[in-house]
């Protein structure tokens, strides 16, 4: 088996009293999309810093492409494309021109061929010579996209890629982004969003606290932590409470839905556990991510 593109051992950092990064184990091996999915304030960004160098760790090791961090960020950097989670185009300029100046920065050998493939990626073409902020801003995310893959990295790492975009935006984010994995790209995503994940990550690691708590493919941390299916109870309170109470005492896991609890496992569940009035539906990642980090989801 080749080496794994992304490799944490044990690494820590802190910002003061804060310990963002707390022993963080993590591979990701080479050719899969990642998703990494954690509530706000997990160390989902700062495991980002880290791997670009932005950041640097108190302890543990990071290696990236085969490069130990940070003495060879500098190489590693050079393989590996970053979309940030914030737009920094430059706006006084063209499409293309910023296209280029990137291309131009990893030393890409032509230029003018580099540009052109990344327009056709975000399907900028026919913009090319229009200032940035001409564009709309689903147009700027997916030049923000075609920005960080103008080199051709091998590894790329997406920070929240679609965060408060619009539902449509979002959709052609993703079948950008699922064009690369076709492409064997590697990908590390951060994500709120369990649809996101969900949908584009081969594995998913759950993040709490600056540290992995969960970590394997969609459907099999459905089945391991959720089981098959979810049954949601609504009622006034009271009644939630004491269905809560004769679930658990079952072995059933519960947690809150808004304003309904939901029952996992509820294919477990003897006659006469779950009212007839509930609604019965497969598990879901979403089970899983708000039974293990106790935060209600996206
Ligand atoms: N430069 C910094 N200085 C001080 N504290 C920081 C700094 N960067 C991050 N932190 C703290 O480290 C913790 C982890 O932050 P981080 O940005 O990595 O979380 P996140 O998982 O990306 O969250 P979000 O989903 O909100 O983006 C938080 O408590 C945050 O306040
Ligand atoms: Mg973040």
């Amino acid at each position: 088996m080749s080496a794994p593109a992304i490799r944490l051992k044990q690494v820590v950092k802190t910002f003061g009293p804060i310990t963002a990064v707390d022993g963080l184990d993590l591979e990701v091996p080479t050719g899969i999309c990642l998703g990494l999915l954690g509530p706000n304030g997990a160390g989902k960004s700062t495991t980002m810093r880290l791997l670009t160098g932005q950041a640097i760790a108190d302890s543990g090791s990071i290696d990236v492409l085969g490069h130990s961090l940070p003495s060879d960020g500098k190489r590693a950097r050079a393989e590996m494309g970053v979309v940030p989670q914030l737009d920094n185009l430059d706006v006084d300029v063209t499409v293309e021109e910023n296209l280029a100046v990137f291309a131009r920065l990893y030393r890409v050998a032509d230029v003018p061929d580099a540009v052109d493939r990344a327009l056709e990626l975000a399907r900028l073409t026919d913009r090319r010579r229009d200032r940035v902020d001409e564009l709309s801003g689903g147009m700027r995310r997916r030049l923000l996209l075609a920005r960080g893959l103008v080199h051709e990295p091998r590894l790329v790492l997406l920070d929240e890629p679609t965060v408060g975009l619009d539902p449509q935006i979002r959709t052609q984010l993703w079948s950008l982004i699922d064009e690369l994995r076709g492409q064997g790209v590697t990908i590390l995503m951060s994500t709120h969003y369990i649809e996101e994940a969900e949908r584009l990550a081969d594995e998913v690691a759950v993040m709490t606290a600056g540290s992995i708590i969960a970590r394997g493919r969609p459907a099999d941390l459905v089945l391991e932590h959720a089981g098959r299916e979810t049954a949601e109870i609504y009622a006034a309170p009271a009644a939630l409470a004491e269905h809560r109470e004769r679930a658990e005492a079952a072995g059933l896991r519960v947690r809150p839905a808004g304003p309904a609890i939901a029952v996992m496992g509820a294919e477990r569940a003897t006659d006469g556990l779950i009212p007839e009035s509930a609604v019965r539906r497969a598990a879901s990642l979403e089970d899983v991510f708000v039974l293990l980090t106790g935060e209600e989801a996206e």
